[in-house]
Formats: C-alpha cells, sequence, structure tokens
C-alpha cells in the first residue's frame, strides 16, 4: 500500500540506541546537532529525542516537515559560515555535536569552507561556554600523505581543538547503511558491471562501520563524560581490502563479477567512472574514491573500554542495508543535504516575473484526486516515467557525461515523498497532497526548469494537467527550449495518459 505523500515515521523500536550499555543522562542541558539535514545528523536527532534530550536542531533551510519529523525538537537556522548565527544557535547549549561538512561543494571548493567553519564553531562555542563538542571525523594516518578529503577532516578536528570546549573526537572509515554514500557507490558497481578491474589501491585495508554502530557510539560518547577531550578511532568487526568489499556484496547479492587486476591505477580516471555509473555525483565520488589511496583502519580500540558493545561485520552491515532498502525504509540518504546557496536552489515562485516558457498537457479525468495523485508521486526512480522510458534514461545519461546529477540517484524512499527528496534529475520544491506536486530540474541546462503536477476541477470537469515550466536568458537556452519542445510534447502527453491509466 503506498502512502504518498507522508513523512517516513521514524519507529522507536527499531532505534539503533536500544541495547547501548550507556543511559540517559538527565543534567545534561540542551544539545546542538549541526548538520541535521545530512546523513548521519538526520539519524542521530530522533535517537537523542527518543532517549529523552532536549535537542535543537541546526540547519540552514527550514523545511515544514521538520516539524513533523522532530516534532519535540527545537529547529534554529544558522550558518557556520556566518558567526552572528551560530552566537544565537549556540545560546544556552550543553552539547554540540559538529556534523558539518561541505563535500557537495566539490574537490576545490569544500576545504576553506569546511576549515572556515570549523573555525567559526570554535570561536562562537567558546563564547558562548558550551561544555563539549562531538565532532564525527575520518579515519586516516595523519603521519602519512592523506587525500585532501581525509586531510581536511583531520583539519577540521585541529581546528575544532584549538579552543578551549573540549572536544571528542571519533574517527571513522566507510561508513555503510542505507542510503549512504559509500554503500550506495558499491552497490551500483557491483549491480551495473559484470567485470570490476582492480588497481592496486583497491587492495588498501580498510575498516568499514555500520551506520547504526556510529550512532550508538555517537550517542555513547555524550553519555560517558570521561570521553570529553580525547579522539577515538571507531570501526566496524572487519578489516578488509577495497576489493574484497565488493566481492562479498557481489556474492551477496548473487551476482557473478569478474574481477580483475589491472596495472591502470589513474584516480581520478575511476572516480569519474564511478560517478557514471553510480547514483552518486561526482562532486561526492572524486573525494571519496581518491581516499581509497589511503589505509583507514583504527589505531587504537581505546573506545571499546568506554562503550563495550560488539559492532557489526561488513557482511553484517551490507544486509541490514539491503533489507532497509527492500522494506523502503531509508530515513536519510546522502542526497539530504543540500546547499542553500546552490545556484539551483531558487523556487519558481522566487522567479522574477515569469518564466520564459510555459508548455502545458492536459487530460480529462473521471478518477479519484487521490488516487491519480498516487499515481503522480509514484514516477522516477525503479516505476520510471511510465512511457518513453529509455529517453528519460537517455537525458539521464547525458547529464551524468557532463557530470550533472542523472537519473540514476532515483529516490530514497518508494512509498513516502516529502519536500527536498530527490526524483532521479528533480528535487520536490513543493507538494499539496491531492493537488499538486512540483519538481525542480537538477540536471544540466542552459537555464532553470520546472516539472508542474496539478489535479484541477474546473467547471465540473477533473483535469491532470502537466506543466513544463523553463526560464532562460541565453541565445542557446532559448535554442535549448524549441529544439526540445517536439519531444515534451511526446513524452508529457503521453506521461499524463499513463498516470491517468495507472490511477
Ligand atoms: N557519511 C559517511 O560515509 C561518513 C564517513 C566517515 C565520516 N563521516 C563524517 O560525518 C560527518 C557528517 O557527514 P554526513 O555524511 O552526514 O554529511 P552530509 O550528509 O553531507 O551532511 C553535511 C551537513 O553539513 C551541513 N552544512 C554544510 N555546510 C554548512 C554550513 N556552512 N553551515 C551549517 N551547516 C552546514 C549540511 O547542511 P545543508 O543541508 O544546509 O547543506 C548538512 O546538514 C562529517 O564530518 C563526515 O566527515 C561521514
Amino acid at each position: 500500500m503506498i502512502d504518498i505523500p507522508s513523512i517516513q515515521p521514524w519507529d522507536t523500536s527499531e532505534s539503533f540506541c536500544n541495547d547501548l550499555p550507556t543511559q540517559f543522562q538527565p543534567q545534561l542541558g540542551k544539545i546542538l546537532v549541526t548538520g541535521a539535514s545530512g546523513y548521519i545528523g538526520g539519524r542521530l536527532v530522533p535517537e537523542l529525542l527518543n532517549r529523552g534530550y532536549k535537542v535543537r536542531v541546526m540547519v540552514r533551510t527550514v523545511f515544514p516537515e521538520y516539524s513533523s519529523l522532530w516534532p519535540s525538537a527545537e529547529i534554529v537556522v544558522a550558518d557556520a559560515l556566518k558567526i552572528d548565527t551560530l552566537r544565537a544557535a549556540l545560546e544556552g547549549v550543553d552539547t554540540a555535536y559538529y556534523l558539518i561538512h561541505s563535500l557537495r561543494l566539490g574537490p576545490k571548493k569544500f576545504e576553506q569552507a569546511d576549515i572556515d567553519a570549523a573555525g567559526n564553531f570554535r570561536r562562537a562555542a567558546e563564547e558562548k561556554q558550551v561544555k563539549r563538542i562531538i565532532y564525527l571525523g575520518g579515519l586516516g594516518d595523519i603521519r602519512s600523505s592523506l587525500s585532501s578529503h581525509l586531510q581536511n577532516r583531520a583539519e577540521v578536528a585541529v581546528q575544532l581543538k584549538y579552543g578551549k570546549t573540549p572536544v571528542t573526537v571519533l574517527r571513522a572509515a566507510i561508513i555503510v547503511g542505507s542510503g549512504s554514500a559509500s554503500y550506495e557507490i558499491i552497490q551500483h558497481l557491483v549491480k551495473s558491471l559484470r567485470i570490476i578491474f582492480i588497481p592496486r589501491w583497491a587492495r588498501n585495508r580498510c575498516q568499514p562501520i555500520a551506520v547504526r554502530d556510529v550512532i550508538k557510539y555517537l550517542v555513547g560518547v555524550l553519555e560517558v563524560p570521561e570521553t570529553s577531550g580525547r579522539s577515538f578511532d571507531i570501526g566496524g568487526k572487519d578489516v578488509l581490502t577495497y576489493e574484497e568489499m565488493l566481492k562479498i556484496l557481489a556474492q551477496l547479492r548473487q551476482k557473478k563479477v569478474l574481477f580483475v587486476f589491472t596495472p591502470l591505477s589513474n584516480i581520478r580516471l575511476y572516480a569519474y567512472f564511478a560517478s557514471l555509473l553510480t547514483p552518486v555525483p561526482d562532486a561526492i565520488t572524486a573525494c571519496l574514491i581518491e581516499g581509497l589511496k589511503n589505509e583507514v583502519i583504527c589505531q587504537d580500540t581505546a573506545i571499546r573500554k568506554f562503550l563495550p558493545f560488539e559492532p557489526l561485520s561488513y557482511r553484517e552491515a551490507i544486509v541490514r542495508a539491503m533489507s532497509r532498502e527492500e522494506q523502503d525504509k531509508v530515513y536519510t540518504r546522502w542526497s539530504d543535504a543540500y546547499y542553500p546557496a546552490y545556484e539551483l536552489m531558487l523556487k519558481l515562485h522566487e522567479l522574477k516575473g515569469k518564466p520564459a516558457y510555459t508548455t502545458t498537457y492536459a487530460i480529462a479525468t473521471q478518477k479519484d484526486a487521490s488516487r491519480i495523485f498516487k499515481s503522480i508521486c509514484e514516477i522516477g526512480g525503479r516505476e520510471g516515467w511510465f512511457h518513453s522510458n529509455w529517453l528519460w534514461r537517455l537525458r539521464g545519461g547525458i547529464d551524468r557525461l557532463f557530470l550533472g546529477v542523472g537519473s540514476a540517484r532515483g529516490r530514497r524512499s518508494y512509498s513516502t515523498l516529502k519536500v527536498n527528496d530527490v526524483i532521479d534529475f528533480w528535487r520536490i520544491e513543493s507538494i499539496e497532497e491531492n493537488k499538486r506536486l512540483l519538481l525542480r530540474a537538477e540536471m544540466r541546462l542552459p537555464g532553470r526548469a520546472w516539472l508542474e503536477f496539478n489535479i484541477r476541477q474546473e467547471s465540473g470537469d477533473k483535469n491532470l494537467i502537466v506543466t513544463a515550466h523553463y526560464d532562460t536568458k541565453s541565445f542557446f537556452g532559448r535554442a535549448y527550449w524549441y529544439l526540445c519542445l517536439p519531444l515534451h510534447h511526446f513524452i508529457f502527453h503521453n506521461l499524463i495518459k499513463e498516470i491517468e491509466k495507472r490511477s
């Protein structure tokens, strides 16, 4: 039964921390979670709330869904690059989780942004006399030549520790969980390839950790005051090469893949192909794959003394991630974090004036609005676009070649949708149940585009309407619109016919 649109309720019986060997600390005051719109932060907030903590969630953009997702949390808007906003966010805070990361700015821009953000945070935390910061960073031996990403994670820890506020640093390698970027990269490589070429660096070792164990450590250190001001390596049960990780996943998926060693080891080239074959965009794959040249293994096991639980093996973590996907219970995904100054963030209603071009296709229907809306909400991802799927896939493929997001991002969930979720190369801008779904294009375009679905009752007739909005100022942009127009006519007409048929 598809239940669209709604927020996927967080099921407390599935809490990762139910078997944590520590207890709620009632003396702790307000807990601030930064990076709450991200993959880790989004999973940490409900766990803290569930344990009874007073949580303040820091985000750069507020979406109406947040108050349904975290009903008892206080929500504050702040940008770590603007120290004044941080001061307000940190007012009266006891402990702050630092989960801010700007990876999606891409290899050239994220480093400085992350260092500046950490410096501001440390200063504001000190001013506001925050008792403790808890930071989740990356594993990697700082004495070796680390990838720029891992180096940056270590530098952020140093930045935070400059101040007087004690910092607990947790250092993790690859995090495996439904919706994590690393898991989706590995999974899609195995799914889409019959032969995988293994360069020398794929035989480096890594200690992957399940997302549930990461959350347990994050909550656990909060509840053990002795961990304040200390750094800990956290990892799963296994130390594996990247080749072994791919092989285990192939085995679990029962997919026959031939692994062939190759002397060709250009890491940038691999990152480019990985971004073509997986839903994760180039800005992220480039940084993550560059990190594979480093061995990322826990150097010490001190954390076990304070939090003596048995972390999951890689195999167990993968099986859990696969089963969450099967059950359609992916609570957060790498695509959730969304840079608000992102050039494609402009909303349709924020355009100055009307979009340059608009075309509308409509069909009359007798069907119930709720059934039509449910069908509309099923578009994209594995369901495809109901008609001429190959054309949608071709458009996604072209986008990927130009390092755009492509259509392989799919969807976080097949049974629920919320504002800001991605659907292939679109992002949901607005949902009005049984009335309207507005999608904003994130593929590479010489302009800005939106796709709007409406169900309207007009003088006795019910109509299903799809409208393509497009705004451009350039000559190339205009040429693109007119070139695509015949295709739009074909695609959108058939799309609404199919939606109506399925309703
Ligand atoms: N995910 C992994 O596999 C993994 C593995 C090892 C370690 N870690 C560490 O875990 C931490 C969290 O990672 P993640 O995967 O959750 O990252 P993520 O999904 O990319 O989320 C990053 C968060 O940072 C926020 N942010 C970025 N710049 C900001 C700014 N200037 N001001 C305020 N907020 C800002 C983003 O908010 P917007 O939505 O507004 O952009 C988003 O909420 C990072 O330190 C990372 O190194 C993660």
